[in-house]
């Protein structure tokens, strides 16, 4: 694990009441709407940084595709279980799961789209963690930012601030961002 800042898991208990409020959150706003906004395609290479319990795995998982690969990174081994037991129930064979609090272990510019959703306001090393996904996604890769804990302008310039990224695209739950 990453030493600077590190970060801290929560409880497990905390965890699990996080997991079964976002059961209630997902049924409300389904996330393949917001994943809508993002412009995922078939085969893409998409990093779900800081995953959590795994909302977004399912969703994901039908806009890429078979010949697509999704990488679940979480610090959090709940979350990992948690993504293991999804992909184990829907059968998918291109899920791979990361323990990591920063460094995601991809080779450059190999991650079509990276999303980082409701997980910049926890970030304790977020210079470091831009980094690590700006070197980790190609060229003309995505990365979409959401979090309702910090205000628009907030996360376009803690995103923007390090001249690693520029906006994109502006959905209307997500902000998009791209390679400076
Ligand atoms: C509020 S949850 C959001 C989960 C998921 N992205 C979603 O929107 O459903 C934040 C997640 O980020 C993880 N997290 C926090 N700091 C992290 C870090 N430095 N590296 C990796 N994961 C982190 C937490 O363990 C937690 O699972």
């Amino acid at each position: 694990m990453h030493q600077k800042g590190m970060s801290k898991t929560t409880s497990n208990l905390s965890f699990r009441l996080m997991a079964l409020s976002f059961k209630l959150r997902d049924w409300v706003l389904p996330r393949r709407r917001i994943l809508r906004e993002v412009g995922i395609r078939r085969g893409d290479r998409v990093l779900d940084y800081g995953c959590g319990p795994g909302s977004y795995i399912g969703p994901l998982a039908e806009l890429v595709g078979e010949e697509g690969r999704i990488y679940a990174l979480d610090l959090h081994p709940l979350a990992l279980q948690m993504v293991q037991r999804i992909a184990l129930r829907k059968g998918l064979k291109n899920v791979e799961t990361i323990p990591s609090d920063c460094k995601t272990g991809l080779p450059g510019e190999s991650i079509d789209v990276v999303l980082l959703y409701d997980v910049l306001h926890e970030l304790s090393s977020r210079d470091d963690v831009l980094r690590e996904l700006h070197r980790a996604l190609k060229p003309q890769g995505v990365l979409s930012v959401m979090d309702h804990h910090m205000k628009e302008g907030e996360v376009v310039s803690a995103v923007t601030g390090g001249g690693l990224f520029r906006l994109l695209k502006k959905g209307k739950r997500t902000l998009n961002f791209c390679k400076a």
